[in-house]
């Protein structure tokens, strides 16, 4: 990715930093668990478009064993999460070998290849969302889409929707998406 100071403020603009609480991944990852194949241990890999904090690729290599890759633009977040890892490792509660599952890569969404991927989470926003067409027509067919809070909509040709996760959290009552990948070559 170039080094635009400017792109990455536009791009912090168009889609600024909220995280997803562990209370609502722990009720989103059961349900991948439960009613889209997700296995812990195993080689399935899952991406975070926008990784904010951490907390979701934290969460997903922690409790499943996974590789969990995160995409993001900000250095500042991307200091924090590493700044995370570290102290996780400096504990010495977890092996060594969940915590390489952990990564976290410098880059912009919007340029990110998802052919690789098992499962790939979005905290997105609804006004951002139409620019993502060209992303997601790089995932394989199969792969499991899960957007946080927000409906992909507009995508009908593309993504199926499988299942909407009602999540009562402490303060919030919030609603998860999942979507499978269609064939694109069938379009
Ligand atoms: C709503 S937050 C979601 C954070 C995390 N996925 C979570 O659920 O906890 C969106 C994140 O996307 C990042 N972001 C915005 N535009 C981006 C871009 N073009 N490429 C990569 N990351 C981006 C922001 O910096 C922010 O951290």
């Amino acid at each position: 990715m170039k080094d635009n100071k400017y792109y990455e403020l536009q791009a912090q603009l168009s889609l600024p930093f909220l995280s997803t609480s562990s209370e609502a991944l722990a009720q989103i990852f059961k349900t991948l668990e439960k009613r889209f194949g997700l296995k812990k241990r195993s080689t399935q890999k899952l991406i975070d478009l926008g990784a904010g904090n951490g907390n979701v690729i934290i969460f997903s290599a922690l409790n499943y064993s996974i590789a969990s890759i995160g995409i993001e633009i900000s250095d500042i977040l991307i200091n924090e999460i590493k700044e995370r890892i570290k102290i996780l490792k400096e504990k010495k509660i977890y092996l060594s070998k969940i915590l390489h599952k952990i990564d976290i890569k410098k880059g912009d969404l919007f340029q990110q290849d998802l052919n690789n991927f098992d499962f790939v989470y979005l905290f997105s926003l609804p006004t951002m969302q139409k620019y993502l067409k060209h992303v997601f027509l790089t995932a394989k067919e199969g792969t499991i889409f899960i957007s946080y809070k927000y409906p992909l909509d507009g995508f009908d040709s593309i993504l199926k929707l499988e299942h909407v996760l009602d999540m009562k959290l402490k303060r919030d009552l919030l609603k998860t998406y999942f979507y499978e990948k269609l064939n694109s070559s069938a379009l």
